[in-house]
């Protein structure tokens, strides 16, 4: 499932810086080995990945582009469904023969955590299986493996650390995400990560500041700041900045023009993050606010701490700012106990809100969680046809706002060049995509004001106003 913002964009040539990283010392046992990371699930894996990455590079790992080159393969893990969970055990069977070969396997992530040992049972040529949690120890882990261990593993969850590296190395050449706080405190009936991140746990504002502050000297205009609840930020340090005072510091750091952040829960969205949007034109126009589904009683049943009301009243709060926010979310459908009236619930709900953008999931019964032992399944079958009325009415909303924006003028930050001649492609501050034509020569990694002609549900189309 892709963002409906989201585009293929061709691969980025040039002028576009490929990847970054900072220098250090390399120890020799791994000077030379070669590594490749498949990463799975959301924006804080690709992230961790790109911190795992940095771990590896700075211990003379030199990354390959595919598996087979690579003697060091890991793959990034995700378990929020059941099938993303299944890719990683398709992988690991087509990779069997990789124990003759001598490469080392290692499962990183929600499904390492999840399975535990379980995973060497499975695919006894793994050597390497690491929770998020235990990220920290991955030096230590590697060194075990470069002095010839077999297996090791790192499965705590009990910490209060979160994973700094000195090496990160940025796979996105125009927006560079930061981790500020990790783990899941919240106890969403339905969801696997307080089981596979462990505690909320957040970084101090200084060292939040420092590492912007790093990416505009490198160069990057957009920074991502990421938590599976972002908003609940609490800095540890004696400052306490809350997170509405970070979002505006991080968006006073010279050279940064967008600050995104997600995800947001609604319980800790208050009405200073969208003063601190309103004030600071450096935040981008954009918020994530997963509803989950647009009735009170399946809400409460799955322990999301608010009911329709109080969320629609958080949405006001976005809706009466002054600058015109995009708001996207995400929705389960088919949840224990869903009737039809609930399923309506939701749908009056979203016929409310006028999402700009709604990621939609059939509900999937994950391990360890409160859900798992609910009565009342809703059959496979209903929830797919809940979940394509849904899509279709959300294709049909996103069709008639992006409509309403022909004529106006957005300024674009250009990611993307198209084969085509004098094709480019980038996001708006709200996160929508928008492909344009322009005659510049260079326009990677610029931000272009592009006035839209023509719009459909996922995307807009328009020229480079000169
Ligand atoms: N089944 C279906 N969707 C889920 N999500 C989380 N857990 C489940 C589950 N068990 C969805 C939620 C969340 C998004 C990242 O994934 O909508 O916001």
């Amino acid at each position: 499932m892709t963002h409906p913002f989201d585009v293929r964009l061709e691969a980025l040539t040039a002028g576009a810086r490929s990847s970054s990283c900072e220098q250090t010392q390399r120890p020799r046992s791994a000077a030379g080995r070669t590594f490749f990371i498949e990463t799975f699930g959301c924006q804080m894996n690709d992230h961790d990945s790109e911190k795992v990455a940095g771990v590896l590079l700075a211990r003379g790992y030199r990354p390959v582009d595919s598996p087979d080159a690579a003697q060091v393969i890991f793959y990034n893990t995700c378990s929020i469904r059941e099938k993303a969970a299944q890719k990683v055990f398709s992988r690991l069977g087509q990779f069997k023969a990789g124990q003759d070969a001598g490469k080392v396997i290692g499962v990183l992530g929600c499904v390492a955590q999840q399975e535990g040992e379980e995973i060497f049972e499975r695919a006894p040529w793994v050597s390497l299986v690491c929770g998020s949690a235990s990220y920290r120890k991955l030096p230590e882990l590697l060194a075990q493996i470069e002095e010839g261990k077999r297996r090791v593993t790192g499965l705590d969850t009990d910490t209060d650390e979160t994973f700094e590296t000195e090496v990160t190395r940025r796979d996105h050449p125009f927006r560079a995400y930061l981790t500020i706080i990790e783990g899941c405190d919240k106890k969403c009936a339905f969801c696997v990560v307080p089981y596979t991140r462990g505690p909320e746990r957040s970084r101090s504002s200084a060292s939040v500041l420092d590492e912007v502050r790093r990416l505009g000297d490198l160069g990057y205009s957009e920074v991502q700041l990421l938590g599976q609840t972002v908003n609940s930020y609490r800095d540890p340090s004696p400052r306490r900045v809350s997170f509405a005072e970070l979002l505006d510091a991080v968006g006073r750091v010279p050279g940064i023009r967008r600050v995104r952040f997600t995800t947001s829960h609604p319980r800790d969205f208050g009405a200073d993050i969208v003063q601190a949007m309103d004030a600071n034109p450096a935040l981008a126009e954009h918020v994530h606010l997963p509803v989950q589904s647009g009735s009170t009683r399946v809400l409460r049943a799955m322990q999301r701490t608010y009911t329709r009301e109080g969320y629609l009243e958080k949405i006001a709060l976005i809706r009466n700012a002054r600058r015109s926010i995009g708001i996207t979310t995400d929705i389960i459908v088919g949840f224990p106990g869903e009737t039809e009236a609930d399923f309506e619930e939701t749908l009056s709900l979203m016929d409310t809100v006028q999402y700009d953008g709604a990621f939609s999931f059939k509900y999937s019964p994950r391990p360890n969680t409160p859900a798992l032992h609910l009565d009342d399944p809703i059959p496979e079958e209903e929830k797919g046809r809940r979940l394509a009325i849904l899509q279709e009415r959300q294709r049909q909303i996103q069709t008639r706002r992006n409509e309403a924006l022909v004529g106006q003028v957005f300024e674009v930050l250009v990611e993307g060049k198209s084969r085509r001649e004098n094709q480019w492609a980038g996001h708006t501050s709200s996160n929508r995509v928008l492909n344009f034509s322009s005659p510049a020569e260079n326009l990677l990694g610029e931000y272009a004001q592009v006035r839209v002609t023509r719009a459909g549900p996922n995307s807009l189309v328009g020229e480079h106003v000169t």
